[in-house]
């Protein structure tokens, strides 16, 4: 394999409250996910307050759905992940399918929000739409979580596909680090 070759771009997807509480939806999400050969990076469940919820929204004031959208994402909680993969940001949004899911469940039903979403709000996911927006938004749940440092640490790892999927904690582990933690 020549992946040591290709560059891993790094983008922040959410879960959002619709899916996180079906179970079995989850699962098809994270197993669509990692069959796509996405790497999870970091993985974090919580719930967003409606202030959190504004601020992580605030490109989108003024806008008629803002209300709606920031009730439903504090509503319950969300999976929060730092995804990686060869076009991280382009790869996600398109397996996500596009926003408007009255539209989608039409003209792209296998889509994860043709498949799964349930109003336009409702719409089970998010992605960041650019490189810069990724990284606003990586830092926004994963402050402590620096995008250089982890290229030239565990990023190798990932390179060279020198990593296990912990499903406990949903995320891909150095395979350097599970022998640590067992020896
Ligand atoms: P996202 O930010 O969630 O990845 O989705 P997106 O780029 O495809 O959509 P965006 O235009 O950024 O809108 C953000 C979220 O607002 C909700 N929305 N509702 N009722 C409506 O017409 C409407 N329009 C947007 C959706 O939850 C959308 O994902
Ligand atoms: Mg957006």
């Amino acid at each position: 394999m020549m992946r040591a070759l290709r560059k891993l771009e790094l983008t922040l997807a959410i879960l959002k409250p619709d899916v996180v509480a079906h179970p079995n939806i989850l699962k098809e999400i994270r197993s669509i996910i990692l069959q796509q050969e996405f790497f999870f990076v970091r993985s974090k469940k919580l719930i967003l307050s409606p202030t959190r919820a504004n601020e992580f929204y605030k490109e989108h004031e003024g806008k008629f759905f803002l209300n709606r959208l920031v009730s439903f994402m504090s509503s319950g909680p969300i999976w929060t992940h730092i995804l990686a993969r060869e076009n991280a940001i382009p790869e996600w949004r398109r397996i996500m399918g596009p926003t408007k899911v009255l539209k989608t469940i039409h003209e792209a039903p296998e889509t994860i929000r043709g498949r799964f979403g349930l109003t336009d709000t409702r719409n089970c996911t998010h992605g960041s739409d650019s490189p810069e927006t990724a990284a606003r938004e990586i830092n926004f749940f994963f402050p402590e979580f620096s995008t250089d440092r982890w290229h030239d640490t565990e990023g190798a790892y990932f390179y060279n596909g020198q990593v296990a999927f912990n499903e406990d904690l949903c995320q891909h582990v150095p395979l350097q680090h599970v022998s640590d933690s067992i020896s």
